[in-house]
């Protein structure tokens, strides 16, 4: 039986597509109200109907930041459930990604995410609520030519930990979720073209079933949520045998 979230205010950043636009449909279907945010209006206007409301965000923008947490505010006097999903990849090696592709890829994956985080926390804490951020397995390990990826998803993970220690007591939980490769424009997004090529026989996640993870792991409140059990089992390898996981990322040409 999916959770329900029946009347929770629930916003969802990146939901213009792929496991945001998922996960925002899920959470309507639970009976949340879902406040959607994106840049590209016509996937907003589209997914309007489905949610309770569809309003741009940028989240590497301050100023619209501003605007839009005044907003989500004034509408539903706070928020209950803050996924910080908005996010970009970047596939190449560390010499073919120079400072501006690196510090592109932090502002919206790290800054940005932190930003929408402290502009909702207040609230989240009001209400006892839950701060879900969307990193990847890339957050806690290292994969081939994934410098810049690795690094911003590594640093949320890290922010979100350590935030989990200052709102002790608060009744405000944070929740970290690490979906595998989950089948979205995602990679196309980031010109990685070839990536059915260099995973031959591997099948992605649905962003459905990512989105369906996501709601469990709100619901209970999951410390780290590593959304396969295929990732879960290469995920306790690198902690207990780092270099068998080098080893075999060497030989598969990936993770
Ligand atoms: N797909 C995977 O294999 C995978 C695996 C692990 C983790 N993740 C993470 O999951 C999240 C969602 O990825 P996805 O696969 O669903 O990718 P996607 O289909 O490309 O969707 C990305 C979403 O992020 C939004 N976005 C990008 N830049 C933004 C910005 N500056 N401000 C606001 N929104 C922005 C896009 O909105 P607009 O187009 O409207 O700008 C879009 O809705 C990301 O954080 C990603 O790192 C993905």
């Amino acid at each position: 039986m999916p959770p329900s979230f029946k009347d929770r205010v629930v916003v969802v950043t990146g939901a213009t597509s792929g496991i945001g636009r998922a996960t925002a449909l899920r959470f309507a279907a639970a009976g949340a109200r879902v406040v959607a945010a994106g840049r590209d209006q016509r996937r907003l206007a589209a997914l309007a109907p489905d949610v309770d409301c569809a309003l741009t965000l940028d989240v590497t923008s301050a100023e619209g930041l501003a605007i839009f947490t005044a907003a989500v505010l004034d509408r539903y006097g706070g928020v209950d459930v803050l996924v910080n999903n908005a996010g970009v990849g970047l596939f190449k090696s560390w010499d073919n990604t120079d400072e501006a592709a690196l510090r592109r890829v932090m502002e919206v994956n790290l800054f940005g995410a932190v930003a929408v985080a402290r502009a909702f926390l207040p609230s989240l804490i009001a209400r006892k609520g839950v701060l879900v951020q969307i990193a990847s397995v890339a957050g806690k390990r290292g994969y081939p030519k994934h410098t810049a990826y690795c690094a911003a998803k590594h640093g949320l993970v890290g922010w979100s930990e350590a935030l989990r220690h200052d709102l002790r007591g608060t009744g405000c939980d944070v929740v970290v979720v690490c979906p595998p490769a989950v089948r979205t424009p995602f990679f196309e997004n980031a010109g990685y073209l070839t990536f059915d090529e260099d995973h031959p026989g591997f099948v992605p996640m649905t962003a459905d079933i990512a989105a369906a993870g996501i709601l469990d792991a709100t619901a209970a409140r999951s410390r780290t949520a590593v959304l396969s059990p295929r990732a879960r089992a290469l995920y306790a390898l690198s902690v207990v045998a780092p270099g068998a996981l080098e080893a075999i990322q060497r030989w598969k040409g990936r993770g």
